[in-house]
Order: structure tokens, then C-alpha cells, then sequence
């Protein structure tokens, strides 16, 4: 793999430049950041807002900026995308000026070199250890979407940025809906507190359809052309780590939040029937074991219409615990929770996690406590995955010693 690709999925590069630039103070405005800070944390400049650049102005992007906006703590002062069409279309929408508007694989570098104090990454999974990193060393804040990675190492990454940030002041906070609802949270209470009896199996799915039918029309134009690739990102294994990870780790993150640990090992199968483009798989079946031989069958597609669903659901003893990402959230057994549903989880749950961020700032909390979660979920979705591909049982240490990197192909893009 290029160096170009390391630098971008892990950062260690721009380590090396924010650092020389805080050093030799050839970044003003990265300086005058790391001013800015304790004040919005110590409170003395209340009535000020956050200043936050977007990495990333597609779908996600652009919804996400919304909110932040209508939160009121936040002001949308910068953007970034590969394609400027993009970029552009979300500043005339955020009124802003072209020169806070950046483009180009390196584009966050330059956003981040403008001041800003904060950032929402909703950029393709494969970028987000790079661009994560490189907003810490610059002195600001995270505020990150799933999946956090596509492989060990980008996993491994967002550990390190994460670590550095706490020890610089920085708040990190990764963008998982149901880990903030509280009907979530009082099943999942209650299942640890023994409600369910003895955990002996349970079952995950994501059955959904093909959010990439455009794309995939603009793909089989020219699918040699790395911008088409890039615009159809969800249909690359390096891009996005596969649906198993890009879109399935809802439910899988889910999985391991209620059993609290991650599996030990895995078996899997899966493939890709509905498109002839692409490398990633439209279905996955597997198996995780998880402690005391407890066993979790997980199912995913993502093609067709007709039914969709982000379930988890654990069978024990005494009772059986079934959640719904847009649904009902509930224990039946010996001791039942009535709970109830959010069914606007989607939006709740970023609405929640913009304040948490907004408080983790202004505040000065920097324990980042939806981290290790969402590396244990990310490194499960890539057990899996690495379950499938092999055909074969996988455990949890060979994927960690694995240290699979994917190659990104990105020859041709413009930085
Ligand atoms: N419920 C959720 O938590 C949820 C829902 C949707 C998407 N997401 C996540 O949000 C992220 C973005 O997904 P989306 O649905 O908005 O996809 P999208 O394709 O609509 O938007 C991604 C944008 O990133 C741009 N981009 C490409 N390369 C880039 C780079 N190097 N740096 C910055 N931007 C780049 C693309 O041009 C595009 O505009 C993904 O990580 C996805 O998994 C999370």
C-alpha cells in the first residue's frame, strides 16, 4: 500500500506535521486553538459558540450539520469533501464563504489548519483514523461516525488519537444512536443484573436494502475511474470494511453491549449475488462464540426490498431480551420489562450525542466512554467479516495478530 493511503487511514503523518507547525508556530490559527480551549471549558466565554468543520458533506454530513446547528452551541464554520460539488452544495446551504469550503483527500489538513474548534467526521470508514488523528494533534475536538475503521490497525488508531486526546483536553466522542436510549439502556441494565436468567444464545440481524443503487449506476459507467469508486465508496471492501462493518455493526454493537464482552471466536459465510460490481458482499451469515461456549448467530443483507430490520435479541433461562433498532426494546420471561420504543431513534440519538459532545467541551470531560465500546464492536464486525471471507473459524487473537491492512486504492485522486 502507498504511502499516501497509510498517512490518510492512520494518521502517522500528519502527526508529524501538526507537531512541527505547533512547534514553529507557522499555524496561527492552529495556536490560537489551543487558547481558545480552556476558555470554553473554564466557561468564561459562555455565550460563545463552538466552531465546528465538517469532514464529509454527503448524506450524513449534511443531516448531521443540522443538528448541530438547531443545538444552538454550535457554529458550522468550515467544510470538507473530496468533490467540491459537495462541499459547495453544503456551504450555499451553512452560508459559507468558498474559503472556508476545502476539497481533496487533503483538504482536512487544510480545514484543520483554520480555525476551528471542533470536528464531525462523516467521511468513508477508511478515512476516519486519519482524519480523527490529525484533528487531535491539531488541538481539536472529535466527534466521530461508526464504523470507526475498516481494519486492526485503523481500530488500533482511533485507540491511540483517542488516548492523546484525553491527555490533551480533548473530547472524543463516537456517534452510536441506541448506546443513548434509555429503553436500550434499562434492558440492558436489567439483562446484566441477571433479569434474563443465564444467557445460552442469541441471534443479531441488519436486514436492509441497497442504499448504492445511484452510485451503482454511475459505477458500471467507467468502474476503473477512482471518483466514481470513491462517490460509490459503500460498494468497496477498503473503503467502507463492508456492510458487516459500515452498516451491520449497529446490531453487532448491540450484541456485544448486552452480553459486555467480545467473542472468542468465529465462523462465517456470506457472498455477493445481487450486483456484479463491487467487492463487497450484499449478505453475511456467522457465527460468534462468546464466553461459556454462550453462541450469537448473526444474519445481515443489504438488497431487495420488503423487510428491514436492526434486531438483537438474547435467549436466556429466564427470559428473552428483543431489541429493535427502530422499534420495540423489551424483556419477556420471569421478570418482564414492558420498555417501549423511540421510533425516531435515528435522530434522538445523534440529538443526544451532539449535547453529550457539546457538554464533554464546555464542561471538561475528557473519559471518552463510547470509545472502548466501539472498538470492541468494530474489532467484532472485522472478526466476522474475517470469518467469512476465510470460510473458517477465526479467533479473536488471530484477528488481532492478523493486523490485516486494506489497500485503498486511491491513485488517481486528487489530494
Ligand atoms: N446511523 C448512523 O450512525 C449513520 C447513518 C448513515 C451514515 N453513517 C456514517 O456516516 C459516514 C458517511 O456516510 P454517508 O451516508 O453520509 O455517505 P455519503 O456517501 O452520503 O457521504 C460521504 C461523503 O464523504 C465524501 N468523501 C469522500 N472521500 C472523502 C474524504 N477523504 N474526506 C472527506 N470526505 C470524503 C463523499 O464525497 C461524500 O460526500 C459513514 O461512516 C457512515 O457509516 C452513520
Amino acid at each position: 500500500m502507498g504511502k499516501l493511503s497509510d498517512n490518510l487511514n492512520t494518521g502517522e503523518a500528519s502527526t508529524r506535521l501538526s507537531r512541527r507547525k505547533f512547534l514553529t508556530g507557522t499555524s496561527g490559527a492552529a495556536v490560537s486553538l489551543s487558547i481558545l480551549r480552556p476558555e470554553l471549558i473554564r466557561g468564561s466565554q459562555a455565550n460563545s459558540k463552538i466552531s465546528l468543520g465538517l469532514l464529509g458533506c454527503g448524506g450524513r454530513g449534511t443531516w448531521i450539520a443540522d443538528l448541530f446547528r438547531k443545538h444552538g452551541g454550535y457554529e458550522i464554520a468550515a467544510a470538507m469533501d473530496y468533490f467540491p460539488d459537495r462541499v459547495n452544495a453544503f456551504g450555499e446551504k451553512f452560508n459559507l464563504p468558498p474559503t472556508r469550503r476545502y476539497t481533496g483527500l487533503m483538504g482536512y489538513r487544510r480545514l484543520l489548519e483554520s480555525k476551528v474548534d471542533a470536528v464531525a467526521i462523516e467521511s468513508p470508514p477508511y478515512f476516519h483514523p486519519g482524519q480523527a488523528a490529525a484533528a487531535v494533534d491539531a488541538g481539536v475536538h472529535v466527534y466521530l461516525a461508526k464504523p470507526i475503521g475498516v481494519d486492526v490497525p485503523a481500530c488500533r488508531s482511533i485507540e491511540a488519537s483517542a488516548r492523546k486526546a484525553a491527555e490533551k483536553k480533548l473530547a472524543y466522542l463516537i456517534d452510536f444512536q441506541t448506546r443513548t436510549d434509555p429503553f436500550f439502556q434499562e434492558a440492558v441494565r436489567r439483562v446484566q443484573a441477571g433479569d434474563i436468567g443465564r444467557i445460552i444464545n442469541g441471534e443479531a440481524t441488519y436486514i436492509a436494502g441497497s442504499p448504492w443503487l445511484r452510485h451503482l449506476e454511475e459505477l458500471k459507467l467507467n468502474p476503473a475511474d477512482p471518483e466514481r469508486r470513491l462517490r460509490g465508496w459503500g460498494m468497496s471492501r477498503a473503503l467502507s470494511g463492508d456492510i458487516i462493518t459500515e452498516q451491520n455493526i449497529h446490531s453487532i454493537d448491540v450484541m456485544t453491549w448486552i452480553l459486555d464482552q467480545h467473542p472468542l471466536r468465529a465462523l462465517g459465510t456470506g457472498g455477493l449475488k445481487s450486483r456484479n460490481l463491487g467487492d463487497c458482499w450484499d449478505h453475511f451469515s456467522v457465527i460468534f462464540w462468546f464466553a461459556e461456549d454462550v453462541i450469537v448467530s448473526f444474519s445481515s443483507k443489504q438488497y431487495g426490498t420488503g423487510w428491514d430490520d436492526i434486531l438483537c435479541r438474547m435467549y436466556g433461562t429466564t427470559g428473552t431480551v428483543d431489541t429493535h433498532y427502530a422499534g420495540e426494546v423489551s424483556i419477556k420471561g420471569a421478570t418482564p420489562y414492558a420498555g417501549g420504543r423511540d421510533g425516531t431513534l435515528y435522530t434522538t440519538g445523534a440529538v443526544r450525542n451532539i449535547a453529550t459532545f457539546y457538554d464533554d467541551i464546555t464542561r471538561g470531560r475528557f473519559e471518552h466512554p463510547t470509545v472502548p465500546p466501539a472498538v470492541r464492536s468494530n474489532l467484532t464486525t472485522i472478526l466476522g467479516r474475517r470469518a467469512a471471507y476465510k470460510l473458517a473459524e477465526v479467533s479473536w487473537d488471530e484477528m488481532l495478530r492478523s493486523e490485516e491492512r486494506f489497500d485503498p486504492a486511491l491513485t488517481g485522486l486528487k489530494e
